[in-house]
């Protein structure tokens, strides 16, 4: 299960972290919180994904949790994660807000979703009480619900998972009064930290699969399209193998042209966007408009991927062979 990094460490461990903490420092002075998930079983991974959510249940939310229920059921899954936008319109407000429930605990109520959900979040989130959702009393109303930080790392064995804080890269929401900074202005240091940070975690990754979370698109062919300020600061780099996002009201799956990154929307929470989208000149492999959720199943040379919509069907599934890939990189 879910515990913060330090909490009972062999002495070899500790020793490692530390040289590890102190190349760190030289580098950037700063360190990415860590989680450290062990999965059930070792060297497999089974982990669903959902964006763009918390709507009273309203807009086919319900319909969704439904299935992500029977899914996760039959994956016997490991963790949720969710790529943000949590709370429509405005976040939540604080730790007791009524919305936490209504829109998170008494909608995902399967036995399958009583797992760790890893959350990052969006832009909505920012715009209500951001802190709040990392707040740790956050957990004695719902113990799943894991933003134990803006940004943080979730290491699970074979794959490491780079939870990125993507709204503050955004320059048009700079100086929208509507946005809570607290602990984020200045935004250009915290960017680059951001950057920094992610970086040096990135190349000290020794997990097979890297697999960076945000809210907002790098590429998309949905809505919102392109996200300049990501495509530049952010990726592709250090062998990352997906970029998974939400932000965009849609299922979609994209290769890029200059790396073998794949960039993956899962915002089909609630609210779909049906009918809206932007010309992409990566290569759209797959894209849906509706509502849905994601899947994926892990070893350490393959995983498994599929699109579900509302109603459970699978829209679109692929595989990736890390032995594969790996030649090609
Ligand atoms: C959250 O992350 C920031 C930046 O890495 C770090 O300075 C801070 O200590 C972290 N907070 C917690 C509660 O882990
Ligand atoms: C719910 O999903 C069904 C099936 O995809 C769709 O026809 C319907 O428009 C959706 N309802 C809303 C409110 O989005
Ligand atoms: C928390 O937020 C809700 C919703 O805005 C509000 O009704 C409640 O008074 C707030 N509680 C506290 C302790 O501030
Ligand atoms: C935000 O406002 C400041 C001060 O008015 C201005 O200097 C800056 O250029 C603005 N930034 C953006 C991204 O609009
Ligand atoms: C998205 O980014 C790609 C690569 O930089 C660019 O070729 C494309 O025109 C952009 N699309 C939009 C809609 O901005
Ligand atoms: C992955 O690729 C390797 C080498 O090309 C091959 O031996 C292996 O069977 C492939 N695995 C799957 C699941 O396709």
């Amino acid at each position: 299960m879910a515990r913060p990094r330090g909490a009972s460490l062999t002495m070899a461990t500790r020793v490692t972290l530390v040289v590890a903490a102190v190349l760190l420092v030289a580098q950037t002075g700063a360190e990415l919180t860590q989680v450290e998930h062990t999965p059930k079983t070792e060297g497999s991974l089974a982990i669903l994904a959902i964006g763009d959510w918390g709507r009273l249940g309203q807009f086919n939310q319900t319909l969704v949790a439904e299935q992500m229920g029977v899914v996760g059921e039959k994956m016997d899954i490991d963790f949720v994660i969710s790529t943000g936008d949590n709370f429509y319109d405005d976040g939540i407000a604080n730790t007791s807000d009524p919305l936490f429930k209504e829109s998170f605990t008494n909608i995902y109520t399967a036995d399958s979703l009583q797992k760790p959900w890893y959350i990052v979040l969006g832009n909505h989130d920012y715009t209500g009480n951001a802190l709040a959702q990392q707040d740790p009393a956050i957990r004695d109303v719902d113990s799943r619900y894991n933003s134990v930080n803006k940004s943080f790392i979730v290491s699970a064995g074979i794959a490491d998972f780079f939870l990125v804080d993507t709204s503050p890269f955004i320059q048009k929401y700079w100086n929208n009064s509507k946005f809570d900074w607290r602990q984020v202005a200045p935004l250009t240091t915290y960017v680059e930290t951001l950057v920094q940070d992610l970086d040096s975690a990135l190349t000290e990754s020794t997990a097979s699969w890297k697999i960076v979370v945000g809210h907002h698109p790098i590429s998309s062919g949905c809505e919102h399209g392109n996200t300049t300020e990501l495509r530049q600061l952010l990726l592709p780099k250090h062998g990352v193998d997906i970029y998974l996002n939400g932000h965009d009201h849609c299922l979609q799956r994209i290769t890029s042209v200059d790396s073998p990154l794949q960039l993956l929307t899962s915002g089909g929470g609630s609210k779909a966007w049906a009918g809206k989208f932007k010309a992409t000149s990566d290569k759209l492999e797959f894209l849906y408009d509706g509502q849905g959720f994601m899947s994926m199943q892990l070893s350490k040379t393959d995983a498994e991927l599929a699109f579900y919509d509302v109603t459970g069907t699978v829209l679109h599934s692929w595989a990736i062979n890390k032995t594969a890939s790996a030649d090609a990189l």
